[in-house]
């Protein structure tokens, strides 16, 4: 089959991981990028070997002049409604960077967009696509520890991006916690039933907004889920996936710096090979928008299915704010 040719929106920092990631990919092209800003968009053209007859500042002007099949876009979240209509208007899918949108109803607006326009919409949930997520899914799936009981998740990170994060009301819980409630939801393979939030500022905090949570999630299969993470941790750092324990009914399974072990109390703790993969993170979500559309289904990760995840982050938000017990959708 022909390489699918993309059209890209947003050339910032995540962006450049995109051209990158799709540099030599064998579904598809980046034919060309658009970028409201002139300065980052000829730099990341000129990195990329882009033309610069193929770069544009003006979204509509791409659409219009280019012939391309599907829309990545890695804007920021204020404007994931706004291009992907414009791309779902223009006769292309779109793969989106998450989160779908900044708020529920222009996430639920896309996804009834895409229907309208039978056109289909991947939400790039990379932190799934990894030998690591992949590995943990796989022992979780097959009981290894036995019944899942209870999660703990711990994310401590402090990173100084500066830009849009830094001005959101809830940084975290939007821009980075989606990562791990969709993580929790591929893990148990469950969906939420409610949530209790604290969400907080610690007094040195660099955010606007609040960029620390403890928060837990009950699933509908039983299974009890703390979440505790910041953005502002100094001195000790865990990884971007976060430290996660599942307790479950005849032992235990850590990730600690992103590696895996299995104990069970009685037996020496095991450390698990990861699995290894051709394509992760944004080349296999690429490679599975290519896939589904061969195959004329839905891809994993689909906009759709991601109402769910993003729905975990809009309930956490509202239950901080209300300071009680919220219901998931
Ligand atoms: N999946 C991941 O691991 C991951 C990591 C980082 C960022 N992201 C996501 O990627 C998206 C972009 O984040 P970033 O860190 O690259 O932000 P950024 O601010 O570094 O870059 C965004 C770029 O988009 C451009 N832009 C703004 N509006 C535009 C429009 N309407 N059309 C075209 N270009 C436009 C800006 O000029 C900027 O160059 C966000 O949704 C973010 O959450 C995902």
């Amino acid at each position: 089959m022909n390489k699918l040719k993309a059209i890209q929106a947003g050339a910032g920092g995540f962006g450049n991981a995109w051209l990158n990631a799709m540099k030599e990919h064998p579904d598809g092209k980046v034919i060309a990028l658009v970028d409201t800003n002139k300065e980052t968009l000829h730099r990341q053209a000129a990195c990329y070997g882009i033309e610069k007859n193929h770069c544009y500042t003006s979204l509509s002007e791409a659409l219009e002049k280019e012939k391309a099949d599907i829309l990545i876009n890695v804007t920021p979240p204020q404007f994931h409604k706004e291009v992907c209509l414009q791309a779902f208007e223009a006769g292309l899918h779109v793969i989106t960077e998450k989160p779908l949108a900044d708020t529920m109803e222009s996430a639920q607006e896309i996804v009834k967009e895409a229907e309208k326009k039978k056109k289909k919409i991947m939400v790039s949930q990379n932190y799934r696509f990894t030998p690591w997520a992949w590995t943990l899914k796989d022992i979780l799936a097959k009981k290894t520890a036995g019944r899942t009981g209870y999660v703990n998740v711990l994310f401590q990170k402090g990173p100084k991006f500066g830009g849009f994060r830094e001005e959101m009301p809830y940084p975290l819980l939007i821009d980075m916690s989606i990562h791990h409630f969709d993580l929790m939801r591929f893990f148990l393979n469950s969906d939420p039933v409610e949530v209790y939030t604290k969400s907080y500022k610690p007094d040195w905090s660099w955010f606007k907004g609040d960029p620390s949570v403890n928060l837990i999630f009950v699933f509908k299969n039983g299974v009890v889920c703390s979440y505790n993470a910041s953005w502002v941790a100094g001195g000790i750092e865990t990884t971007w996936n976060g430290e996660w324990r599942f307790d479950c009914s005849s032992g235990t399974l850590l990730s600690r710096d992103d590696r895996i072990f299995l104990g069970s109390g009685t037996e020496k703790i095991e450390e698990i090979k990861l699995q290894s993969f051709n394509l992760t993170g944004q080349q296999y979500t690429f490679h599975e928008m290519a896939q589904a559309l061969r195959e004329k289904r839905e891809p994993e990760t689909n906009a759709k299915d991601n109402l769910k995840s993003l729905g975990m982050v809009f309930a956490a938000i509202e239950s901080a704010k209300k300071h009680r017990v919220v219901k998931c959708a």
